[in-house]
């Protein structure tokens, strides 16, 4: 109970939710969702994703907080912490370190696609996208892709970026960053949706976003659709778990859970409601895969009024957004350091920065020399290593780290103690969370598992 976070606290339970927002909406929002939705055929996949958000996310999202809060370390320390109170087996600090992992993992390939975005900053800056068809749009963006030195130069000023960020610390660093850009991204995201309505086939969008259509589903789409339930919403890893560490006692872990379920969630559907009218307008592709945004979005900002202003803003939030994602991928391992190596932040945010910028050379190149294709659950992956390193993470890391976290919250842990973090009372919500978590995470987890590699 008198537990206290060393490396400081949010000034108030605003920015615990500005903060949580920042981690979960990213390019998981605006660049991951169209993307598998278009892939894995629209409405049933958003379907399922947003039933997954409902009954698994936000369950799991307040079980990490619950259990960071409680700790008030490192994950890793954390669980080792709670495991020991709680008289469990020290094992529990193994979820912390795959927490880690996959961490580092993701922001590896994170760290690339946010320099695609960067290097659209620039472009839509000097009107490259003006007046310009849908296939030089497209030719533009495999031009990039073809030259690894431009993807790993800005991979390298993204790593950068969010290197200094956290070596600045939680007040000085992560806060002071998002204040200002959740806000703007989503009146820019509104103001797309806008111009898509005025194309003609926005109609044709929302039909694809929004009318399932169960027989173009595979279970290896429902794995994919509940593992982006988890990397959306930033659970799985931890990362979750450390903003929670940082979270003043008086805040409800509940409410404002929710509040950053929906706000990831309407930025997903905006994002979609922005992009498939786009995409039908042109006859482009919805399974285009990892390209869809850069090969849409470009299109509209060439043709609307004000199109370079707004396509330099829309990138610019767009990297923001990504930034302040990409924070919380390595925090968890930086607080680590800084907790068991007394490492300052400085050193630890560099340390990690460039283990993850190294590790990132691989995603670079599975775009150009190094690509291959592959099956995974009867779907074929063109992308190389990229893809590897995504379903390991996105779909299968991030969910086992949700299971366990589960088990941990809702069966290791006394009563006791998740009623007096949650201090929802011991009505119907807290039983309801209890629930959930108890048998509707496992089961459903497990099942989507054994469905999408065949076992069921
Ligand atoms: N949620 C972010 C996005 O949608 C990505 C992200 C940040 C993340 N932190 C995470 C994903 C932790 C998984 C785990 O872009």
């Amino acid at each position: 109970m008198s537990r206290k976070s060393i490396h400081g606290e949010w000034s108030n339970r605003w920015i615990f939710i500005l903060a949580a927002t920042g981690s979960a909406v990213g390019l998981g929002n605006i660049w991951k969702f169209p993307y598998i939705t278009g892939e894995y055929g629209g409405g049933a996949f958003v379907l399922v994703y947003l039933l997954c958000i409902a009954v698994i996310g936000i369950p799991i999202m307040m079980s990490e907080v619950l259990l960071g809060r409680r700790g008030k370390q490192s994950p890793i320390n954390t669980m080792r912490a709670l495991a020991k109170s709680e008289g469990a087996s020290r094992y529990w600090q193994l979820l912390g370190w795959s927490g880690v992992v996959a961490g580092f993992l993701i922001l590896s390939y994170y760290s690339v696609i946010a320099g695609w975005a960067l290097a659209y900053v620039l472009e839509a800056a000097s009107g490259a996208f003006t007046a310009q068809s849908a296939d030089n749009i497209g030719h533009l963006f495999s031009g990039m892709l073809a030259n690894p030195w431009v993807l790993l130069f800005w991979h390298s000023i993204f790593m950068l970026l969010t290197i200094v960020v956290v070596a600045r610390g939680v007040r000085q660093g992560l806060e002071k960053a998002i204040r200002f850009l959740m806000p703007a991204l989503f009146v820019l995201l509104i103001l797309m949706v806008g111009y898509a309505m005025s194309t003609g086939e926005f109609m044709q969008g929302v039909k694809f976003l929004f009318n399932p259509d169960f027989s173009k589903l595979s279970w290896a789409g429902v794995l994919t659709a509940m593992g982006h339930a988890f990397f959306t919403l930033s659970l799985g890893m931890g990362a979750i778990m450390i903003y929670g560490s940082y979270m003043p006692h008086d805040a409800s872990i509940a409410k404002t859970s929710i509040l950053v379920a929906v706000a990831d969630t309407l930025v997903a559907l905006l994002a979609g409601l922005a992009i498939f009218p786009i995409v039908f307008a042109y006859g482009l592709e919805p399974g285009a895969g990892p390209s869809l945004i850069f090969m849409t979005l470009p299109i509209a900002f060439g043709q609307m009024p004000g199109g370079i202003l707004f396509g330099t803003l829309f990138f610019v939030l767009l990297v923001f957004a990504a930034w302040s994602s990409a924070i919380s991928l390595i925090e968890p391992a930086v607080a680590w350091l800084v907790e068991n190596r007394n490492f300052t932040r400085i050193k630890a945010a560099l340390i990690t920065g460039i283990s993850t910028w190294l590790l990132g050379i691989i995603t670079v190149f599975s775009f150009n020399d190094w690509r291959f294709s592959f099956y995974f659950a009867g779907e074929k992956k063109t992308n190389g290593m990229f893809d590897v390193i995504d379903i390991l993470t996105a779909n299968i890391m991030l969910p086992l780290g949700g299971l366990f976290i589960a088990i941990f919250a809702a069966w290791v842990m006394r009563q006791q103690t998740s009623m007096d973090e949650l201090g929802m009372g011991q009505g119907a919500r807290y039983q309801l969370w209890k629930f959930l978590v108890r048998f509707v995470t496992p089961v459903g987890v497990t099942m989507i598992f054994l469905k999408a590699i065949g076992v069921l």
